[in-house]
């Protein structure tokens, strides 16, 4: 049994076959920690026409996303195991950072819902997801690069995950400054040097080092991190 599954449903499941195929994620998969579905929304539409849309009562423009599919999908999904979470990935949702990740990476079970065109409908946020979440302040066109985002964060989280499995914990944010400089060969490239500090061997030095470049690029770049 993987420790997580993801199911994510969507109006374009072809946008969200490349991000899960490579790196960690595929090694996660691979190694059935997690595992992720990719859900056609519009295998759930009961018309003959596989729509999802319709236009907006009221008027304007834009087409809003039918609560009848996205329900048959949550229920059949329901049915089959209990889930943490049902997520509407959307602009207007809790923003999303480390502490939240790191949170939401002990879930079991979670579902996650890309929004398209205007909208779903809004009994859909109302009655049949748990929370809304936004990966920052701009409107994407849909919610799978946002599934996309989530997804790799929650993932890189999962015990067994990273091959290091320090280097989750010494990634930037995670004690809430930004991860040092890092260099790797030549130690000199066309009169740019590396700090000799990096050539000394000296490990507690260079973790000193790396500490106190943590915290002037934390002060220099992202202050309100330090508050
Ligand atoms: N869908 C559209 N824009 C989004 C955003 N910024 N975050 C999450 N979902 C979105």
């Amino acid at each position: 049994m993987p420790l997580m599954r993801i199911d994510i449903i969507t109006v374009l499941p072809a946008l969200l076959e490349s991000p899960f195929a490579h790196s960690i994620i595929k090694r996660a998969v691979d190694k059935n920690l997690v595992e992720i579905n990719i859900i056609n929304l519009r295998d759930y539409a009961n018309n003959k026409h596989k729509k999802v849309d319709d236009y907006p009562y009221g008027g304007g423009a834009g087409m809003v996303m039918m609560i009848e599919p996205i329900d048959r999908c949550i229920t059949a999904l329901k049915a089959e195991r209990a889930y943490d979470e049902v997520i509407y990935l959307s602009p207007d949702g809790e923003m999303l950072d480390q502490p939240m990740a790191n949170r939401m990476s002990s879930a079991k079970n979670l579902i996650f819902l890309c929004g398209h065109y205007k909208g779903v409908d809004e009994r859909v946020r109302k009655h049949l997801i748990t929370r809304e979440i936004s990966i920052g302040n701009y409107v994407l066109s849909g919610g799978e690069l946002a599934a996309a985002v989530l997804t790799d964060t929650l993932v890189r989280l999962i015990p067994g995950a990273l091959s290091d499995e320090t280097s989750a914990l010494s990634d930037s944010f995670q004690d809430k400054l930004i991860a040092p400089p890092a260099y790797t060969r030549p130690a000199e490239y066309n009169g740019m040097k590396i700090p000799d500090i990096l050539l000394s061997g000296n490990t507690p030095e260079v973790e000193k080092w790396r500490h106190e470049q943590s915290l002037e690029r934390t002060k220099e770049r992202r202050p309100d991190l330090l508050k």
